[in-house]
């Protein structure tokens, strides 16, 4: 009798521990109509803005010159961005057809781009500026309806409590001073503040995690308790975390860096990470720099950044495309540039983009496709004939140009369907919309 208890308690035991391994959350019904609307925005602006703008050498500064805090945290008060209006950074970054924004509230760097009241090392209380940047920029976000997301480092140059990882070793911080708990109990707090003072949040943006992905035990960043928080705090609110590997649960999008889904090009993707059913995201720089670097005038030109775009649609995914922000307050003029040149092409080809999915044939060297219900948009991006072979299993009842209606001749053939186009493709993207059945 005593036997069958024990072993009845030891499976139950089994049993919890393997709940709990599996983590059961559930997303609520806001969650998932805040997951289909950000698929179906397909693109975004991310920012990254900070004090290290001042120094015009890009985000990683600190770290890569090796600067103490004692002598960077100096550049707080002289940080003064005289031209930074909230409404115009909205507008341009609007007229791009992008919907929605990411911006960095803390970089690994630690400094508060607003009114924090955990650390006085912020935006409004160590600068003569005093001025809440985050807080404009929501306020304006949401007069003009476009949706604010927010980037948090969880990694951190500057406080002695963040148990140090593989980077900040040369910010002259003392590691015996590490305190997680208390580190932890600032994070929430911050994330806290920003999830009740600026209204609605459609994502926080986490990074970093990657600072102790060579630590010889595993370190435990606490992301359950701490996503719960967030969607307690926000239900509707995703949770994405740029870590490179598969997703985690309370994850509510998979974040790729600078490579599309399934691509490797840039090294960071750990090799077990698997594309995830979430809603899927890439971020790339509009120039080399997340953060304003004064010499890097390496822009994409628009005709690169529309590419990009497209092909990241055509992988089923959003891009955010990243602008790093003068220290005086503008984003640069190259950028609004390209900006106002993506939102022309937008508006004449957006809904090729907008809330659709990957198309049936992958992305190739030629292009790419789309497909929302019965039209499939073949996007000709890098081709010179006008006869075009697609691998198609589906029928196909109409085709024409989608710009201006010019009909396309369709030959089946025994793998597909060669299309036969009125001209040798041109422009940006020569997108064609097939109907099919
Ligand atoms: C990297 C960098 C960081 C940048 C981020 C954007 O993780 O550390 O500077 O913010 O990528 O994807």
């Amino acid at each position: 009798m005593t036997k069958k208890i024990v072993l009845l308690a030891a499976m139950a035991a089994v049993a919890v521990s393997a709940l709990k391994a599996q983590n059961t959350y559930t997303p609520t019904a806001e969650n998932l109509e805040s997951r289909k609307e950000f698929a179906d925005m397909r693109f975004g602006i991310f920012l990254h803005w900070g004090l290290y703008s001042t120094f015009a050498q890009g985000e990683w500064y600190m770290q890569n010159a090796g600067i103490t805090f004692e002598e960077y945290s100096k550049a707080a008060t002289g940080f003064y961005p005289s031209r930074f209006n909230a409404r115009e950074w909205v507008a341009a970054i609007k007229a791009s057809g992008a919907g929605y924004i990411t911006i960095t509230t803390r970089h690994h760097e630690g400094f508060s781009m607003w009114a924090t009241k955990q650390w006085d090392y912020n935006i409004v209380d160590a600068t003569p500026f005093k001025r809440d940047i985050i807080g404009e920029l929501a306020e304006e976000c949401h007069r003009q309806g476009i949706r604010l997301h927010l980037y948090y480092s969880h990694l951190d140059w500057a406080r002695e409590d963040y148990p140090m990882g593989r980077t900040g070793t040369r910010c002259g911080k003392d590691p015996k001073k590490a305190d997680w708990p208390k580190y932890y109990r600032f994070m929430n707090a911050q994330l806290t503040e920003l999830l009740t003072n600026y209204g609605k949040i459609g994502a926080i943006w986490f990074d970093g995690w990657w600072d102790h992905d060579s630590d010889p035990t595993p370190f435990d960043w606490q992301l359950d308790e701490q996503y719960a928080l967030i969607h307690r705090l926000q239900p509707a609110c995703l949770v994405g975390n740029n870590h490179h590997m598969s997703p985690n649960p309370g994850e509510d999008i998979q974040i790729f860096e600078r490579d599309l889904p399934g691509e490797n090009k840039a090294g960071f993707v750990d090799q077990a990470a698997e594309i995830s059913r979430l809603p899927l995201e890439t971020c790339e720089t509009m120039n080399g720099m997340w953060g304003y670097k004064v010499q890097d005038q390496n822009y994409k030109t628009t005709k690169q950044l529309i590419h990009y775009l497209v092909n990241t649609a055509g992988k089923g995914a959003n891009l955010l495309m990243n602008i790093g922000p003068q220290p005086n307050g503008e984003l640069p003029a190259t950028a609004v540039q390209r900006l106002k040149e993506m939102g022309e092409w937008m508006q004449v080809y957006g809904s090729t983009i907008r809330a659709t999915k990957a198309g049936d044939v992958p992305v190739q060297e030629w292009g790419a496709t789309t497909r929302r219900d019965d039209k499939l948009y073949v996007h000709i991006l890098n081709y010179d004939r006008r006869e075009l072979y697609l691998p198609l299993q589906c029928k196909v009842v109409k085709a024409a140009t989608f710009a201006d209606g010019k009909r396309v001749g369709v030959t089946k053939t025994a793998e597909g369907v060669v299309l036969t186009l009125p001209e040798v493709p041109n422009g940006y993207d020569y997108v064609v919309e097939l109907q099919t059945k």
